[in-house]
């Protein structure tokens, strides 16, 4: 707002566009009065006007910078960081190379311009350690530039005597990259010579004023000024400067850029070599021919310079004080008179630091150069000398002036006429605003034919005497009618008395003013010539650095072509160097020097009023305020700003033109404001192209968020589509499955309703037909008929009468289930006791036996299941049919139960032998199947208990009561074939007899009582054993084992 303000301040607008009314006064009465508010800066639309203070001001401060960052140009007060600010966004964010084109008189701040506006870059830009690198670099090489460069002039005590144009190179984020540095035309004569009051450059004086005595000692240096040639003897500091301070700062920044030490030192010994020759004084002396020669006077010097350049002193004497010259197929070595010597050493002198400059330039471009391939944009800045005016102008006046010419030439080209013809080719109606055009004075200088520059190459390289006479002739033959040409000559055509203008001068009415040029030095200067002895000489020593410095010393590329002009090169690096500025998009800043005298604020109107005449400042104003602040091709165009209206965005389906028109007859801005070319479009004022961007901007920020709003829209309804699909698809499932329970409860609850309801009426309906218990009756009725149903089914379909056979049809009701099974266990139990009837009484003994002998041994002893197929025989011998047990027959007679053969085991060995048994009802008897006469009877009552093993032996030991008196000998063991039946028979038959059970152990260790005592038997499983025939061995008196399988 301030700024806004501020520049539409009627006593002081901040951009001149916007002078009412506008003449020279006003203008000036603008400049004046800004300047009195300290408002140093002012437009002329996106010009920059700088006037210097001569004081520093605080308006750099880093606040400042932010102020200034990305900034828009037209809304904050004028300052030189608006138009680095505007520069730099275009070469990031639109593509654009840039060059910054800072104009002025020698000690308008041109110099402080360029590093104001590197800084400011450097602050901007992205940071980070090698950007930060690169931006250290780039800032440190101004001190050593300045140190080498610039000189202390009348004008201004840090004038820049080299012309520099320094590109910057950055990518495409915007960060530096690095850069190149191009040097122009080094004042060099200011080495050898320079006017009083001047001082040489900056670095002789900082060397020695800054450099420790151990560095001057190495150099051969004296610290004091007063004692070289080439310097100011009277005055050689600076008020305000402190030149030791500088010289560290400026070896700090060498340090910074890259310098090794040993390239420092060679730097400076090359400097030193410089200011020694300076004090290299010669003597005249007479050859014998009579001629005038000249000879070292004081060799000390010289010996000095060539002991720090490694050279044989005699080479270097040779070389200043005789000069070789070939004269058809000889050589002849000429001596040199005293001026020639003191010329030949200043001109070595001069070389030498003219070279080293020019090397050193190259070293910082080696530091700080950019890899190759990297894509990138580039911002130019450009401090040049600026236009000088002396009481003497000579060759190097003559060449700044035209460089200056050339620098006004692009202004007028590209601001006034390029602007103008634009115009008419876009076919924009237009009043053509009246403006000097300077190319006539370029072409005076510069046409290849016949410009002064090429008359005075022409000169140079004419064979025979040469002198600036002929020169000066020539150009008053050529230029006679030339209006920019003036010389004595010309005017004393005209017959104009001016006693200004001498004979040996000619006087070119510059873009800023008349010049008198006197051409003494001219071709010399142009010619630029160093003695080949000298550059041989150079080359010889074995200093590293100088020795490079002259390449053309090698005797080996003696060359006879004489080397460019310096008028023609520096015309080839002027014309390299506007090419490269038309490239790119300029950006200008002109400077204005308020006074003569470095005064702090203060402002002389006739020196600045010269200076707004000669930088066109009117005309700049006058074209700016007739013509339109902005253009664009329609397409770049629409395409930025087709958003400000919903005709045109997001697509325009017609030409760029007419989308343009639309959008523009949307915006509603004045008709004056607007012109439509050809294929661009004009916008007027800055005002209404800075409206334009600010619109753009908002609605840029609407239409991040209308995309946002639109995706973040999206996203949602997508999420809750899919959320309501899946929450249908759960409450359809859900829904259906309640239906359905619902559905089912309600089906069962209906039938049992319609089943009561139906009942109900049934009963309702019958009801008067039936007595009171009619139901109970019918129940009863059915039941039974039921019942008898079942039954009579059930008689019908008996299973077999099969005792094994367990079948039974299963109930047909439930109510039926319990007399169904009491009926299956009675009709079981009837078939059983059918079955026992048809039994004969053998059968049914034979049966009771065998039941006998289950319960008795059934998982008791492993013999029983074996003994489960064999039928109780009972008689195994077959006493009534052998006669021969007639006897034994006898004493059984129709008690018999069982006759078996038996083998006895002999209490004492345990060995078998083979007995015929024979139960009875009362007895057992034992008999020797030989004589078949009993020998043992047991009354069955002396049978205590029997034992036998668990085994599938036969072996039973037959425990006889203590009282029994058959059994003397003690208890029997036996082993028998049919020990089930044996003992079944046996406990069957003292069960019919005394009613009591005969115990039975089956036991692994049972002991036996015998006449002679007890023994233990052990049975023992083994493999020895028989199936069913045990072994029965005796271990000691009282232990016996029975081996059983
Ligand atoms: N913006 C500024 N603020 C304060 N002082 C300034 C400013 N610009 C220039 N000066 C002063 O003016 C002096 C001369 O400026 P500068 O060296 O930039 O001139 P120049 O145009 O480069 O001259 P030359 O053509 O001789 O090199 C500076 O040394 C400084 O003292
Ligand atoms: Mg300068």
């Amino acid at each position: 707002m301030e700024a806004t303000t501020s520049r539409l301040d009627p006593a002081a607008v901040g951009d001149l566009v916007l002078l009412d009314p506008l003449t020279e006064e006003s203008l000036l009465h603008t400049l004046q009065e800004r300047f009195r508010r300290s408002d140093i800066y002012t437009y002329i639309g996106n010009v920059v006007i700088s006037v210097n203070p001569y004081q520093s001001l605080p308006i750099y401060s880093p606040e400042k910078v932010q102020e200034y960052h990305n900034c828009n140009f037209f809304a904050v007060k004028p300052h030189i960081y608006a138009i680095a600010d505007d520069a730099y966004r275009s070469l990031r964010d639109r593509d654009r190379d840039q060059c910054i084109l800072i104009t002025g008189e020698s000690g308008a701040g041109k110099t402080e311009a360029s590093k104001l506006v590197m800084s400011y870059v450097a602050a901007v830009c992205s940071k980070g350690e090698d950007v930060d690198k690169v931006k250290e670099q780039l800032l440190q090489s101004n001190p050593v530039l300045e140190a080498f460069g610039n000189a202390k002039t009348v004008r201004n005590d840090n004038s820049s005597r080299f012309g520099k144009y320094m590109d910057v190179e950055f990518d495409f984020k915007g960060e530096p990259l690095g850069g190149v540095i191009s040097n122009y035309l080094l004042e060099k004569s200011r080495i050898v010579r320079h006017v009083k009051g001047e001082r040489n450059f900056h670095i002789f004086y900082q060397l020695l004023a800054g450099g420790s005595a151990q560095l001057l000692q190495q150099l051969k240096l004296r610290q004091d000024c007063r004692h070289y040639g080439y310097l100011n003897r009277e005055s050689s500091s600076l008020p305000g400067v402190d030149d030791a301070a500088n010289f560290h700062a400026m070896q700090d920044a060498m340090r910074v850029i890259g310098f090794s030490p040993d390239e420092v030192t060679a730097l400076l010994e090359v400097t030193a070599v410089v200011l020694k020759l300076g004090n290299v004084q010669l003597s005249s002396s007479y050859q014998a021919s009579g001629m005038e020669s000249c000879s070292i006077a004081e060799p000390q010097e010289l010996q000095e310079i060539c002991e720090l350049i490694g050279l044989d002193p005699s080479v270097l004497e040779r070389a200043l004080c005789s000069r070789t010259v070939k004269a058809r197929d000889e050589t002849v070595l000429t001596t040199l008179s005293v001026p020639q010597g003191y010329y030949g050493r200043d001109a070595l002198a001069k070389n030498i630091y003219s070279r080293l400059f020019d090397w050193l330039v190259n070293r910082i471009n080696t530091s700080i150069q950019v890899k190759p391939g990297k894509q990138r944009k580039v911002m130019g800045v450009l401090d040049i000398y600026g236009f000088e005016i002396f009481q003497d102008n000579g060759f190097e006046q003559f060449i700044i002036n035209y460089c200056n010419e050339k620098l006004q030439q692009i202004f007028i080209l590209m601001t006034l006429k390029e602007e103008q013809e634009e115009y008419v080719r876009e076919g924009i109606q237009w009043t053509p605003v009246e403006f000097f055009d300077n190319s006539i004075i370029c072409n005076l200088i510069e046409n290849s034919k016949c410009g002064i520059l090429a008359m005075l190459d022409e000169e140079c390289l004419r064979p025979g005497v040469v002198n600036e006479d002929t020169f000066i002739s020539k150009l008053n033959q050529l230029f006679a009618t030339h209006k920019h040409y003036e010389s004595k000559e010309t005017q004393n055509a005209q017959r104009v008395m001016d006693a200004s203008l001498p004979l040996q001068c000619f006087r070119i009415h510059h873009y800023a003013g008349k010049v008198t040029y006197n051409v003494t030095g001219f071709i010399e200067k142009n010619n630029d010539l160093l003695f080949r002895d000298l550059s041989q000489a150079m080359w010889a020593a074995r200093h590293t650095l100088l020795h490079s410095l002259f390449p053309e010393g090698d005797p080996q590329k003696v060359s006879l072509k004489l080397p460019p002009t310096a008028g023609f090169q520096f015309k080839a690096s002027v014309a390299m160097l506007m090419k490269n500025l038309y490239s790119k998009n300029p950006n200008y800043i002109r400077c204005i020097k308020p006074n003569e005298t470095k005064t702090a604020m203060l402002f002389t109107p006739e020196l600045v009023l010269a200076q707004i005449r000669y930088l066109g400042l009117m005309e700049n104003v006058r074209v700016r305020r007739a013509g339109y602040a902005f253009r664009q091709l329609y397409g770049p165009f629409l395409e930025r700003y087709k958003m400000l209206s919903p005709r045109t965005w997001p697509r325009w389906a017609g030409s760029d033109r007419e989308g343009a028109e639309v959008l523009l007859a949307e915006l509603a801005f004045p008709p004056e404001e607007l012109a439509f070319g050809h294929t661009k479009i004009f916008i007027r004022s800055p005002r209404t192209l800075f409206n334009l961007e600010s619109r753009r901007q908002e609605r840029v920020v609407q239409l991040a968020t209308l995309i946002q709003k639109i995706f973040r829209g999206w996203r949602c309804r997508t999420q809750y589509q899919q959320m309501r699909k899946s929450q249908i698809i759960i409450s359809a499932w859900f829904r259906g499955h309640r239906q359905k329970n619902k559905y089912k409860q309600m089906k069962r609850s209906a039938l049992i309703i319609q089943a009561y309801i139906r009942g109900w009426k049934v009963r309702k309906a019958y009801r008067r037909y039936f007595r009171s218990e009619a139901s109970i009756r019918l129940a009863n009725f059915i039941y039974r008929r039921l019942v008898q149903k079942f039954l009579v089914g059930l008689g019908r379909n008996l299973p077999p009468l099969l005792v094994t056979d367990r079948t039974w049809p299963p109930a047909p009701y439930k109510f039926l289930a319990d007399a169904n099974q009491e009926l299956r266990s009675i009709f079981y139990r009837w078939k059983c006791k059918k079955y026992r009837e048809q039994l004969t009484p053998q059968r049914k003994a034979l049966l009771q036996a065998k039941l006998c002998a289950s319960e008795l041994f059934k998982d008791k002893k492993t013999l029983y299941s074996k003994s489960l197929q064999q039928p109780f025989r009972g008689e195994y011998l077959g006493l009534t049919q052998n006669p021969k047990y007639q006897k034994l027959h006898a004493v059984a007679k129709d008690k018999l139960v069982m006759a078996d053969t038996v083998r006895k085991v002999n209490r004492a060995s345990g060995k078998t032998v083979p007995h015929l048994l024979l139960l009875t009802t009362e007895h057992l008897v034992l008999a020797d199947p030989k004589a078949a006469q009993p020998k043992t009877v047991l009354s069955l009552g002396d049978i205590r208990s029997v034992s036998v093993t668990r085994f599938s032996d036969g072996f039973l030991v037959l425990h006889l009561k203590e009282t029994s008196t058959a059994g003397a000998k003690g208890d029997f063991l036996l082993i028998s074939d049919h020990l089930i039946e044996l003992v079944t028979r046996l406990h069957q038959t003292i069960m019919d007899t005394t009613a009591q059970a005969l115990p039975l152990h089956i036991t692994d260790q049972f002991s036996t009582r015998f006449q002679k005592g007890d023994m233990a038997v052990t049975v023992v499983e083994s493999a020895k054993a028989g199936s069913n025939v045990p072994i029965c061995k005796k271990r000691g008196s009282h232990k016996m084992e029975v081996l059983v399988h």
